[in-house]
């Protein structure tokens, strides 16, 4: 198994990355280390550039970030972490696949879309090609799973087209009618019980770094108060909690509390509303934010720790970074050879 997955170095880890993805990066991790398997993480530094931004702060949020990653249980002694821009390939890997994405396919990302809003004729022409350069972050290692919150199926999905028609336009068989594939489809591995974390403020919009407001969501590294504040504060409406998941469907703000208070206890929704159907918000938000607290305790403060150790997280980034080039090497230049390209 090579298990591959990024995120973006843009403001703070939030409740919605730790549960859909990098929980399942951290567990990944534990079983593929003893199953002979590698794992490849890294700050998306190169994505970041597709929106506006400020230098020194992408610098320091990459920093941040790999702090963050390394709180919640990323072990570089058995994980491979870097940021892309230290390793060239992810960009030139990019071009290379350029040639096999078709426009229709990167017209139809929703993603696109929704960040480029009324203004897609001033959008960064990066912001329209990132998803190709996502595929190239997960085929140039031969990625076969990639843990992942359901807002980047579509860009999996994306990753999984461009390798097969790369593979069928640029892999003839053998002559002895086998074929050295260039590429592997890689999987999406997507948790079912937090595939979506919603916002605090509106359930039906997804918890994003980009809300405006930071009530809407809850940091890695906020305070205990900071925590408790922020679900009280969530919106719900005026009715108990019911006594089965079907009483949830028309109350966004409730099932995604109630997805949130399962996903961090390791309980399914049904067995959360037996032991809370019936009880008001007054009863359990308490509750909620006491799980939340005792959850992000240890990561908060292994985060204020680790983050203040400057040229540790560089030398971990950079360590990374050169297991990452010497990985990557095989299959640029399989790509360059397949493509017919003189090196
Ligand atoms: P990013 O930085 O927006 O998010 C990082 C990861 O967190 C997941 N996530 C969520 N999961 C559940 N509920 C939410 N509210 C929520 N918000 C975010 C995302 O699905 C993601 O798994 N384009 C990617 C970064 C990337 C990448 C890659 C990912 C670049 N190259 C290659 C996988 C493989 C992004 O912007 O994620």
């Amino acid at each position: 198994m090579r298990i591959v997955s990024g995120i973006q170095p843009t403001g703070n880890l939030h409740l919605g990355n730790y549960l859909g993805a990098i929980r399942n990066w951290v567990r990944m991790q534990d079983e593929v280390a003893e199953s002979g398997g590698e794992c490849f993480f890294f700050l998306a530094d190169l994505h970041a550039i597709s929106m506006p931004h400020d230098p020194a702060e992408l610098t320091a949020n990459t920093r941040e970030m790999a702090a963050a990653l390394l709180a919640c249980g990323v072990d570089p002694a058995r994980s491979v972490l870097f940021n892309q821009a230290q390793v060239p390939a992810h960009a030139e890997l990019q071009w290379l696949l350029n040639g096999t994405a078709r426009m229709g396919w990167l017209n139809r990302m929703t993603q696109f879309k929704d960040k480029s809003g009324k203004n897609r004729e001033g959008a960064s022409v990066a912001l329209f090609t990132y998803p190709v350069l996502q595929a190239a972050d997960v085929l140039l290692y031969q990625a076969t799973h990639v843990p992942v919150g359901d807002d980047q199926k579509q860009h999996l999905e994306l990753a999984r087209d461009i390798a097969q028609k790369f593979n069928n336009d640029f892999c003839p068989p053998n002559g002895d009618g086998t074929e050295k594939l260039v590429f592997t489809l890689p999987e999406p591995f997507i948790p079912p019980e937090a595939a979506r974390i919603m916002s605090l403020r509106d359930g039906t919009a997804k918890m994003s770094k980009s809300d405006p407001s930071d009530m809407s969501r809850i940091n890695l590294a906020d305070s205990a108060d900071e925590v408790m504040k922020k679900v009280k504060k969530a919106k719900t409406d005026p009715e108990p909690l019911p006594s089965d998941a079907a009483g949830l469907e028309s109350r966004p703000e409730a099932k995604n509390l109630v997805a949130i208070y399962g996903a961090l206890t390791g309980q399914s929704v049904a067995d959360v509303l037996t032991r809370y159907g019936g009880q008001g918000f007054g009863t359990f938000k308490p509750a909620l934010g006491e799980v939340l607290v005792e959850t992000l305790r240890p990561i908060s403060e292994r985060f204020v720790e680790l983050r203040k150790d400057v040229c540790e997280i560089d030398r971990i980034l950079a360590t990374g970074a050169s297991k990452a080039r010497d990985a990557a090497a095989e299959t640029l230049a399989a790509t360059y050879r397949a493509l017919g390209l003189l090196r």
